[in-house]
């Protein structure tokens, strides 16, 4: 998994659509004021900055993310901000880089954590938390996630992207370890996984969110998603190819926007 400064994951989470989906997430936090708050995976800090207007009485958020260069534009944006700092760490050492904390915010993270580490992660997380915190997640790689209707159109785009490389003398690249992100889990999973790290009130929640061709567009430009589609190191050539296919795929089967469900899962930890 490469992290490469230009292919941020900022220009999808500046998308309406994004903006939407984290808003939900955070307002499932419900934080009290004077509370701190963990955004373990920050990225380019939407969450904590979403966090920060939700609740404007928040002691302090904490934006941890293993990419500095996803660090820098959240720092860019919010490095000012009396309330909010970042810290450069992986889910996986939690504990060992921020200290207790009131909530936990895992934006659109957990489809990046190999499945095998997605429950240590949970109980380092439970283990952060005070009692009573509460604990909320969102992702968009599950089982579940891409809807029966859809189908026709990711493998169109898949066809065209590969098409679209071969007629520059490149391919996909198929044979490889599948993708971390498409080590997909069921919603009832995500439930369990939260219940065997010791959350209570376990609660899940789906919905459809519907991607326009600019959304898509936005996601091409990220360098992980672009390494895992196409399995190409060379991310400029994948992005190019994604999304020249998009503008194909779009135009070819006469589309608006794509369906596609969003999970989010949210547990408290026990008093
Ligand atoms: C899809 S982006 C979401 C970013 C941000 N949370 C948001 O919603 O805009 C996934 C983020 O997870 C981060 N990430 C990847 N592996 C991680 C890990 N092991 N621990 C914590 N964060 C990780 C990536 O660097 C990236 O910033």
């Amino acid at each position: 998994m490469a992290f490469i400064q230009g292919y941020e994951f900022d220009a999808m989470s500046r998308r309406p659509l994004y903006g939407d989906v984290t808003q939900r997430l955070v307002d499932l936090c419900a934080c009290a004021p004077g509370s701190v708050v963990a955004d373990v995976g920050c990225g380019s800090g939407l969450a904590t900055e979403l966090l920060l207007e939700r609740f404007p009485q928040l002691g302090s958020v904490v934006g941890i993310d293993p990419s500095d260069h996803e660090l820098a534009l959240a720092k860019e944006r919010l490095g000012h901000h009396p309330r909010a700092r970042f810290v450069t760490g992986r889910a996986q050492d939690v504990g060992a880089v921020v200290g207790p904390v009131d909530a936990v915010v895992l934006s659109n993270v957990m489809h990046q954590i190999p499945r095998a580490e997605r429950h240590s992660v949970l109980r380092g997380c439970h283990d952060l938390l005070a009692p009573g915190g509460r604990l909320a997640l969102n992702t968009l790689f599950y089982e579940g996630a891409v809807l029966p209707e859809s189908r026709r159109f990711y493998a169109a785009w898949l066809h065209a992207t590969r098409t679209w490389l071969r007629g520059r003398g490149g391919d996909l690249v198929l044979e490889r370890e599948a993708p971390v992100a498409l080590e997909t889990l069921t919603p009832g999973d995500h439930e369990a996984l939260m219940a065997e790290a010791g959350f209570a009130d376990v609660r899940s929640e789906e919905d459809v969110y519907a991607w326009t061709l600019e959304d898509w567009q936005a996601l091409c430009g990220y360098s992980i998603f672009v390494e895992g589609a196409t399995g190409l190191t060379d991310v400029d050539l994948g992005s190019r190819a994604l999304t020249a296919a998009l503008h194909t795929v779009f135009r070819d089967l006469g589309l608006s926007s794509v369906p596609r469900r969003w999970l989010f899962v949210h547990g408290t930890r026990q008093r």
